[in-house]
């Protein structure tokens, strides 16, 4: 490995692939499975193809997105604490970077301080690793060496205890509230995962400080939240119904055509999250199983979490709040849904006790 700043590929920061044997992490029989389970379901990984990920980025774009603006804000004002407690020479993982804007922001307070690490964006795209990595080319910095991991999370779990990474000091990221796709359950259960991989430690890193930071979204009020992902210009609803031409490229059967179907957000009161789902316009028989007109399959959903659901995640998952900071209501007025909104950004340090995570997460 060279020195910091010194890459041996000048062009573009090296994606490296840690995928374990199967290149596709989806398969034409796992749709199959999902479609014909009672309910049923879309698998929510047919979101994230090269396009997907596009779409996507189109969607932080969008007026009523404040998770995005809301997140800026809180990096813009916090960047430097966090960077100033990240050890130099740490490996800090990023799971499912997407876009790195977001990221830039800590990148450069770690830059001002001149703390030489090394930033890896893991994510399930090639293409738009080497895309977005654009962003950091050979010369952005000079502390900072960037990387592209290809691979799922379970890839980056396992990567990050190898020997080479866990003799050094080490941070994960969990930005834009990913977590919230997940159940509460899962979420805890995902983080605790991580917790354990970074408390584990071999040579030098034994004493370091083993942190994550961890972006959810806060809001809890319904309105606000739908309009969230049911935006004016169609943007979320390009990038859900981009998983349907995903599902064709696997299942090239005519069941996935656009027309047929329609998409749906709805608030649930109840689970505190924003759902999605495909609904057929007219009966679909899919091998064998009828998928009926107007039956809504479900596809993914937004969890957000309230004060009391963090601290159960981060007992569920074994991890101590350092810091967390949050936007303020009213704080985005240029928009039409200016208040009630609420996201935090909060650094954890892993612990090494793991709670049974049964007793404390509902489900
Ligand atoms: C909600 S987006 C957030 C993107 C970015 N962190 C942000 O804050 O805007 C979720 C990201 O997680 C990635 N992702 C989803 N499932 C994944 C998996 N199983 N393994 C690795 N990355 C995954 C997606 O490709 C996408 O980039």
């Amino acid at each position: 490995m060279g020195s910091y700043g010194d890459y041996d590929d000048l062009t573009a920061p090296h994606v490296i692939d840690i995928r374990s044997g199967v290149s596709e992490l989806l398969s034409s029989e796992e749709i199959e499975r999902s479609l014909k389970a009672e309910p049923p379901s879309f698998p929510s990984l047919l979101l994230w193809n090269e396009q997907g990920l596009q779409y996507f980025e189109r969607v932080t774009y969008a007026k009523e997105y404040y998770l995005t603006n809301c997140e800026i804000e809180l990096l813009k004002q916090h960047s430097h604490k966090i960077a100033s407690r990240i050890e130099p020479g740490s490996v800090i993982v990023e799971l499912g970077s997407g876009s790195l804007r977001k990221i830039m922001i800590l990148l450069q307070a770690l830059e001002d301080l001149r703390k030489p690490v090394d930033y890896y964006a893991l994510d399930l795209s090639r293409s738009e690793l080497e895309r977005t990595l654009q962003a950091v080319n050979p010369g952005t910095f000079q502390c900072v060496r960037c990387h592209g991991l290809l691979g799922d999370y379970d890839a980056g779990l396992e990567w990050l205890q190898r020997f080479q990474n866990a003799s050094r000091p080490r941070v994960v990221l969990s930005l834009g509230s990913t977590l919230g796709s997940f159940t509460r359950r899962e979420a805890a259960e995902f983080l605790g995962k991580f917790a354990n991989a970074l408390n584990h430690c071999v040579d030098g890193a034994v004493n370091s400080e083993p942190l994550m930071v961890i972006g959810l979204d806060g809001c809890k009020d319904g309105e606000k939240v739908w309009h969230a992902y049911n935006d004016t210009e169609d943007k979320n609803d390009e990038f859900i119904r981009n998983a349907l031409d995903y599902a064709g490229r696997f299942l090239d059967n005519g069941v996935f055509q656009q027309h047929d179907w329609d998409r749906r957000g709805e608030w649930n009161e109840e689970l505190g999250r924003h759902e999605q789902y495909l609904i057929p316009k007219k009966d679909i028989w899919f091998e064998g199983r009828c998928l009926k007109a107007g039956e809504k399959i479900f596809l993914v959903a937004s969890h957000k979490y309230d004060s009391a659901e963090r601290q159960n995640l981060w007992a569920g998952a074994g991890l101590f709040e350092l810091k967390g900071w949050q936007t303020n209501e009213h704080q985005y007025g240029n928009f039409p849904f200016t208040y009630g909104i609420k996201s935090g950004l909060t650094v954890c340090r892993t612990l090494s006790v793991i709670y049974e995570t049964s007793e404390l997460i509902g489900p």
